[in-house]
């Protein structure tokens, strides 16, 4: 049985004070032997975050390929190995549509992480065109192929695979129930094909995409969600430990 595991995505959402504030409120609320709860947040948040968190996980929310180098302005793996990171979003949509993040940087990202004992959470999903246009199969086929080209079989059960419609992200329009299993199995059946039944059983897979306090328990009972990225309902205490409290 997959473990659950919902993540906040704060994006460029708090200061350090603010972090302070969220953990002091939501950690004790995480408390639980079930499944995993946590937040991705801004680089600069990264160590209050990590100082309070006694039963959220932490993640970044990307990182580069490489170790040290002329890259003005990026973060690379070793540095949030040395703050004692655990998990790091990679690919996000906002990621790909705006900084050029691609599958090919997105799969360097990813076995550099899982070198470094850093679970990524990989974030693929189709645009509003392609949903209508009926290619959200052969997209998330080629992200899938492309983002996690090379990886061994016995590595699925470090990663987490986010599948995140962009039409369903910070809209309100969340995906209905059955649009969100069905895609989250046919990640799956991806997965199955790429790298056999043992990787796809273990690999954990998240819904995201206007998840909130209202919706979370119906997405959670499908069989192949294993979790949610949240956006804007990780940002305020008060959703996100209703979210908690509905799961745990
Ligand atoms: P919202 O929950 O705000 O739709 O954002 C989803 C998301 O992008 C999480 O990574």
């Amino acid at each position: 049985m997959r473990d659950i595991i919902i993540v906040g995505n704060w994006k460029m959402n708090k200061n350090n004070a603010e972090t302070k504030a969220f953990f002091e409120e939501v950690d004790g609320v995480a408390k639980t032997d079930k499944g995993l709860y946590g937040v991705g947040v801004p680089f600069t948040d990264l160590r209050t975050a990590l100082d309070n968190a006694e039963n959220l996980i932490v993640a970044a929310e990307n990182c580069h390929f490489e170790d040290s180098g002329a890259f003005t302005g990026e973060v690379s793996v070793p540095m949030l190995e040395e703050l004692g990171v655990k998990y790091c979003i990679i690919g996000h949509s906002e990621r790909r549509q705006m900084f050029g993040d691609t599958d090919e940087t997105v799969n360097k990202k990813a076995k550099k992480l899982l070198d470094a004992g850093i679970t990524p959470i990989l974030c693929i999903g189709e645009t509003e065109a392609e949903y209508d246009a009926g290619k959200t199969k052969d997209v998330i086929t080629a992200q899938l192929n492309g983002s996690l080209k090379d990886i061994p079989a016995e590595a699925y059960e470090n990663i987490v695979i986010a599948y995140e419609p962009i039409w369903a992200i910070g809209t309100g329009k969340s995906a209905s129930v059955e649009i969100a299993e069905d895609c989250c199995k046919l990640v799956r059946d991806v997965v199955r094909d790429m790298v056999g039944d043992e990787a796809a059983d273990k690999v954990r897979i998240q819904y995201g995409g206007s998840v909130k306090p209202g919706n979370i328990v119906e997405y959670m009972a499908q069989e192949d969600i294993d979790g949610a990225l949240i956006g804007g309902a990780s940002l305020k205490p008060d959703s996100f430990i209703e979210i908690i409290e509905k799961t745990k």
